[in-house]
């Protein structure tokens, strides 16, 4: 059945479950609706879309600023809010997420944001939960709403999302906001380059169109968005780089390397970010290259768009 609208659909509802499967105009109308929120925010003026609605922010792993975007999302939208952290829910009693999601369905949740350490959680609750599901990261599987603000931060300042070189730098292995922007930002037809050492490229990479690098030098050449990543240790289960300082030394990010890419060059990360690990702090401060601080703030705003999007079906007007 052909479907046009936003997300991905299980059961009664749409998610926003990945980027995968999203087509360029899907993903055009989320950037452009959260133009409309950067706007808005800007002027600080309340909105009440989703008076009445309530959200469950459920996070098994830690956050922060995922967590609170989701949470100012919702808020100035008009939903309620209830944040649940698994440390004191009776998922640290034994719980499993089947049951959790069937204790919140019978709460009648309108949204549910999810964050889990599984690759696949978010889809599985989806199955189950007449809520909308969004996920907010799921093992090393995927981080729907990061490749989006990343992408309208990106566009506002290049114009376009079509073109453009980017390098995709550091712990690529364990990270799913690598593979979100990848599959977004090949969606939208730019060329994405990943510069990892050897024990830190996943395999299939090819397969997703990107091109790989061992040496960062080579890899920045010309490339208009530099995205660094987090070493992700508490996803490691051995040593995968000999130590911080010599990651530092080849694949950390400071102004010589940065001097390979374009001279308009952007710096990105996700947060949190290590300084002197994965990045160098003038480097991460440097304004004229960082947008980091801003991701921050394209962060509430997509993610209002992402909610508002999903739940226009439920409150009758898709
Ligand atoms: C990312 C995550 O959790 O996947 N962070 C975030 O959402 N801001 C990346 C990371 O933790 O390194």
């Amino acid at each position: 059945m052909a479907d046009s609208g936003f997300g991905q659909m299980a059961g009664r509802r749409r998610h926003l479950l990945g980027i995968g499967g999203l087509d360029p105009g899907q993903i055009r109308s989320a950037l452009d609706l959260a133009e409309t929120y950067i706007s808005l925010n800007r002027k600080g003026g309340p909105r009440d879309v989703l008076r009445g609605r309530t959200l469950v922010n459920l996070f098994f792993e830690n956050s922060t600023r995922t967590r609170t975007s989701f949470e100012l999302a919702g808020k100035r939208l008009g939903a309620d809010i209830v944040n649940m952290s698994t440390s004191g829910s009776s998922v640290s009693k034994g719980e499993t997420l089947i049951d959790t999601a069937m204790t919140l369905n019978a709460m009648h949740v309108d949204m549910l944001v999810v964050r889990h350490d599984q690759s696949g959680a978010a889809a599985l609750l989806a199955q189950k939960l007449d809520a909308a599901v969004i996920n907010a990261g799921d093992g090393t599987h995927e981080h729907p709403t990061q490749a989006l603000l990343d992408a309208v931060t990106i566009r506002r300042h290049k114009g376009t999302l079509e073109n453009l070189t980017v390098a995709i730098c550091g712990d690529v292995l364990h990270s799913r906001v690598a593979r979100s922007n990848i599959l977004l930002l090949t969606t939208m037809g730019s060329r994405v380059r990943v510069i990892a050492p050897p024990t830190l490229i996943p395999s299939g990479l090819a397969a997703m169109g990107v091109e790989v690098f061992t040496d960062m030098e080579r890899g920045l050449e010309d490339a208009d968005i530099v995205m660094m990543l987090r070493l992700q240790k508490e996803r490691m289960s051995r040593a995968f780089v000999p130590s911080a300082r010599e990651y530092f030394r080849f694949y950390g990010l400071d102004a010589a390397k940065l001097a390979c890419a374009r001279p308009d060059a952007l710096v990105m990360h996700p947060g949190p970010m290590n300084r002197g690990v994965e990045i160098d702090s003038a480097v991460a401060d440097d304004l004229q290259h960082s947008v980091i601080q801003e991701q921050v703030e394209m962060g509430v705003a997509v993610r209002m768009a992402v909610l508002d999007l999903l739940t226009r079906d439920a409150r009758g007007n898709a």
